[in-house]
């Protein structure tokens, strides 16, 4: 089984590897931080005899050989980089169950017949450049041009924070997409409670939501604030009233799609200035392409609405989007097999957030593990598993790795 004490330690290690001040996690890509957590993770995959690789983008690969060189690989892990005051689960229990994983089979000296790989992606999270970045650039997805043009929000571009982070920044070698994969496998923090209240150990993932990132501009006119209302163009009452309708339209959705807003500014920022900018994301959340499309007709409707009544202009950038992405049935089935036996208690459910496996999903059949999320806490430093639960998940993962190495279609 898998060691739990083993599984603390390298949880707890990662958790100290973040950004000083602030609380919780804050461990960007390509920070100190980051590094310091790569090269723990480098040695521990060393440690355990897996051949180690660190890819053009940062994506750390450690290898344990299969016996026939021709046979699928089978890939499992997640990402190693947080958003800012993170708990140490999201996409950190992912890496460490593949990691587990990859020592059993080493104690137990398993002949494998495809090669195991344990996967820690960079980028995942949209914290410093586009979100789900080391999965996409894997895919082929991302290529050589976004290296220049992805920045980060101090206009720091791919290419130049990859070199000053030891790397090359050229993509030699890092797209695998044509790469024959048996299975890519992700265990990860169910970020809801569905599980707790359930009272199951796991999930196994059947759709996982699309997610759809926009960044809405409300340009007006900066002026004193004695000006009277029906004389202003102001940016910040005409946002502050989009987003409310945007909240009202999203009501009727609530059970198929999620709507939130995370990040909004004023400029110029002063007390006794009326905003002539405004700016502010949206996160679009479903499981159903056509929610997608519904919410774009309502975003636009309602951005026209509010120019308006508030003789502003709204525009609108699409910033990110990736689609509703199923599971294999046959991976979930496989992880739904182990972990009834061993005697696991898991729910078949949808994963509202997204994961670097929606990614993979483009070319390799996926599968995802989900882990108890105590009070569905995540993104926040009271993210919280147990490590007995995080075990469960590298035993039923080891297990399915097993299974799915020797039965091969
Ligand atoms: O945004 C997400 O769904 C995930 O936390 N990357
Ligand atoms: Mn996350
Ligand atoms: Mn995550």
């Amino acid at each position: 089984m898998a060691d739990v004490k083993r599984i603390q330690k390298d949880l707890e290690t990662l958790r100290d590897f973040s950004e000083p001040g602030g609380e919780g996690t804050t461990r960007f890509s390509y920070t100190p931080a980051f590094r310091a957590a790569a090269d723990y993770l480098k040695a521990e995959m060393a440690a355990c005899g897996l051949a180690v690789r660190e890819d053009g983008v940062g994506n750390l690969w450690g290898l344990y050989p299969g016996g026939e060189p021709e046979a699928a690989h089978i890939i499992s892990g997640s990402h190693l980089d947080t958003v800012r005051c993170s708990g140490y689960f999201d996409g950190q229990a992912g890496v460490v169950c593949a990691l587990e994983a990859a020592r059993m089979l080493r104690e137990r000296q398993v002949r494998l017949r495809g090669g195991y790989e344990v996967l820690a992606t960079a980028m995942e999270e949209g914290a410093r450049f586009k979100n789900l970045g080391g999965s996409k650039f894997v895919m082929g997805v991302r290529t050589e041009e976004d290296l220049d043009t992805l920045k980060d929000d101090d206009g720091i571009p791919l290419r130049r924070a990859l070199r000053e982070y030891g790397l090359t920044g050229t993509l030699e070698g890092v797209c695998r997409r044509e790469d024959p994969v048996r299975a890519f496998l992700e265990v990860h923090m169910e970020q809801g409670s569905r599980l707790e209240r359930a009272g199951k150990e796991l999930g196994v993932v059947q759709t996982i939501f699309g997610c759809r990132w926009f960044l809405i501009t409300v340009e007006g006119t900066t002026a004193h604030p004695s000006v009277p209302l029906e004389e202003r163009r102001d940016a910040a009452f005409a946002a502050a009233r989009l987003v409310t309708r945007l909240e009202e339209a999203a009501a009727p959705y609530r059970r198929r799609a999620a709507l939130t807003v995370g990040r909004m500014s004023l400029y110029p920022g002063q007390i006794n200035a009326i905003a002539s900018r405004a700016e502010f994301s949206l996160d679009f959340r479903s499981g159903e392409e056509s929610c997608f499309e519904e919410l774009d007709a309502v975003l636009e409707r309602e951005m026209r609405r509010v120019e308006e009544e508030y003789r502003v202009t709204v525009r609108r950038e699409l910033y990110t989007y990736t689609p509703p992405t199923r599971c294999s049935p046959e991976v979930s089935a496989a992880l739904a097999g182990c972990a009834e036996r061993l005697g696991c208690s898991f729910l078949p459910m949808d994963s509202g957030a997204g994961h670097d496996a929606m990614v993979f999903a483009r070319h390799w059949p996926v599968g995802m593990l989900f882990l108890p999320s105590r009070g569905g806490l995540t993104h926040c430093p009271g993210e919280w598993t147990d490590y007995a639960n995080v075990a469960r998940g590298a035993d039923v993962l080891y297990e399915a790795i097993l299974q799915l190495d020797a039965q091969r279609p």
